[in-house]
């Protein structure tokens, strides 16, 4: 069991720190706005309890379980104390990361690790000297309490064994650690759905597709094989001559990437920012809480099922 400090509990934060807990973890969680650190408990409570009722946590995993498994401070010197591993979740804002970072240096444990979440800086170079030999990347996606992908990435000067020991923690939690060799924005899958982002904005701003059409195109086309074979995988399958000559023929050139897409300004003019505003692509009414519940309860019951079925693909079956 290792001590574990997660900084920041927004919508990442919270989710990460009901991750550690469930993986056998002791963690304290903080956050500089006491709303959002007082919030981060129900939130919490509302995901394990969708995860108990789906069967993917332990059924005496009560309130009171959880919040002897995760204290909140509201005091970042008590939160690292004793820390073994720190989760950094704070806003994506380079200079409040490397203000925090010369805090920790200023209370954490010498041996501490530090793993950011960041989604796309390079938050090496924020990071104090002395404290380089122990930091790294560990990139978790929403939510993190059912998606098992990490991408991890080594810091310039870090020691491979911190690097080993939290590969090796998050693989004993059941998760999918991916270790990456060196520092790229996006990592592997958020630079794929970066490149699919384009492309469909690209089709709603050409007026080639609506919303619902392209996601009946992902859903009923490529999602379902996705699951079992992934992309490379599905290549083997559709033949590597048939997809050297799909790049010969150059028939696809990809948009090129714009600053601003007129249908994604106008929904942001309008106030259509997603779920938690009641409205973007789609309509979303009622409580957004219960959205996000019945989304988590269908991923549920898509891992369990991928769980059953099995993939053709995956690191243990490369080349
Ligand atoms: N939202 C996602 O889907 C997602 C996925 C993967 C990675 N990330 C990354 O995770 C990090 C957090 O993202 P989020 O979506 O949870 O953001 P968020 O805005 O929901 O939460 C960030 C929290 O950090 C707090 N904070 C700011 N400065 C702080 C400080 N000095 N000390 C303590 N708390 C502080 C804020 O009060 C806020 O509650 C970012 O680096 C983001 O890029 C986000």
């Amino acid at each position: 069991m290792a001590r574990v400090a997660v900084i920041g509990a927004g919508t990442m934060g919270h989710a990460l720190a009901l991750v550690f807990a469930l993986g056998g973890h002791r963690v304290r969680l903080t956050d500089s706005n006491p709303d959002t650190l007082a919030k981060a408990q129900g939130l919490m409570e509302t995901a394990l309890a969708t995860l108990v009722e789906g069967g993917e946590a332990p059924k005496d995993w009560t309130s009171g379980h959880l919040a002897q498994a995760v204290t909140r401070h509201e005091s970042l010197e008590e939160t690292v104390d004793g820390a073994e591993l720190i989760v950094e979740a704070i806003i994506e804002v380079p200079e409040a990361k490397r203000v925090l970072y010369r805090r920790l240096d200023a209370c954490a444990p010498a041996d501490a690790i530090f793993a950011s979440n960041t989604s796309q800086l390079d938050v090496f170079p924020l990071i104090p000297e002395r404290r380089q030999a122990r930091a790294m990347i560990a990139h978790w996606y929403t939510p993190p309490y059912l998606v098992d992908l990490v991408d991890m990435i080594p810091g310039p000067q870090c020691d491979p064994a911190a690097f080993e020991h939290v590969f090796g923690l998050l693989k004993a939690m059941g998760k999918q650690p991916l270790g990456l060799k060196k520092f790229v924005p996006g990592y592997v899958a958020n630079r794929i759905q970066a490149a699919i982002g384009l492309e469909v904005q690209h089709l709603l701003d050409e007026g080639v597709a609506s919303a619902p059409e392209i996601d009946a195109a992902i859903i009923h086309g490529l999602a379902l094989r996705w699951p079992i074979l992934g992309v490379c995988a599905k290549a083997d399958f559709t033949g590597l001559a048939l997809m050297q000559a799909l790049a010969r023929n150059k028939s696809y050139t990809p948009p090129e990437p714009r600053e601003s897409s007129p249908v994604l300004d106008r929904l942001v003019a309008e106030g259509r920012t997603g779920v938690l505003a009641g409205a973007g692509y789609y309509d979303w009414p009622g409580d957004p809480a219960r959205l996000f519940e019945a989304r988590d309860r269908r991923l549920i019951a898509l891992k369990q099922a991928m769980r059953e079925i099995g993939t053709m693909a995956g690191l243990e079956r490369s080349a």
